[in-house]
């Protein structure tokens, strides 16, 4: 069986913690995207040859999540080059056998526009940096002033801006627990796959 959620959505948003849960709920393969545009960050040296070359090593560095690491994906991250060179890889991952889970940032409108499930998961940029900052510590206003920087270039970028599909089903997070969050998200792929075993019938 193939079928594929696509979640996305800004930083710390609560994406990978649904996906996660989503993966762990139904059987399905987890693919979160932005390790593949921290790792080409990280390796440094031209990006696009950064991304053509990825290897298993360069996605388990152990640095790829810290905040410098979220700065540096963000900005190789506008190029068309380095979009190009991880598209195969990431539309293969979604229709494996088995059903996957794919957040990133423009998963439902660009890479997976046929995906069964997308939901856009979204929270104010306030209690995402507040959430970041209890993660990472540091300076909050730090925090706050690169979460709102991660989001402009994310979101005004030309090349596959951040933004719901149309037929996302859109969560706003920044009032809910874990627990309902992802309570929503297993509502919705549930009904994913009824509507495509109904389709099937
Ligand atoms: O999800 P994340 O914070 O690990 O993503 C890091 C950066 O990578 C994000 O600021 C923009 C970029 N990214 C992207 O452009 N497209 C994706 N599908 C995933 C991440």
């Amino acid at each position: 069986m193939q079928f594929t959620v696509a979640i996305d959505g800004p930083a710390a948003a609560g994406k990978g913690t649904i996906s996660r849960a989503l993966a762990a709920e139904f059987g399905f393969a987890h693919l979160d995207t932005g390790l593949l545009y921290r790792a080409v960050g990280a390796k440094g040296g031209d990006p696009e040859t950064a991304a053509q070359t990825l290897t298993p090593e360069d996605l388990a560095r152990p640095d790829l999540r810290s905040l410098e690491a979220g700065q540096a994906a963000s900005r190789v991250a506008v190029l068309p080059a380095v979009r190009a060179a991880l598209t195969e890889f990431q539309r293969s991952f979604a229709r494996r056998t088995g059903g996957a889970v794919l957040d990133g940032r423009d998963i439902g409108t660009v890479i997976c526009p046929e995906a069964e499930v997308k939901l856009y998961v979204t929270a104010s940029a306030e209690v995402r940096a507040h959430r970041r900052w209890l993660e990472v510590g540091g300076d909050a206003e730090q925090v706050l002033a690169e979460v709102r920087e991660r989001d402009a270039r994310d979101m005004n970028r030309a090349e596959a801006p951040l933004k719901p599909a149309a037929d996302a089903l859109c969560l706003d997070t920044s009032t809910m627990t874990i627990e309902q969050a992802v309570a929503e998200a297993i509502s919705a792929v549930k009904a994913g796959l009824a509507a495509r075993k109904s389709h099937a019938d």
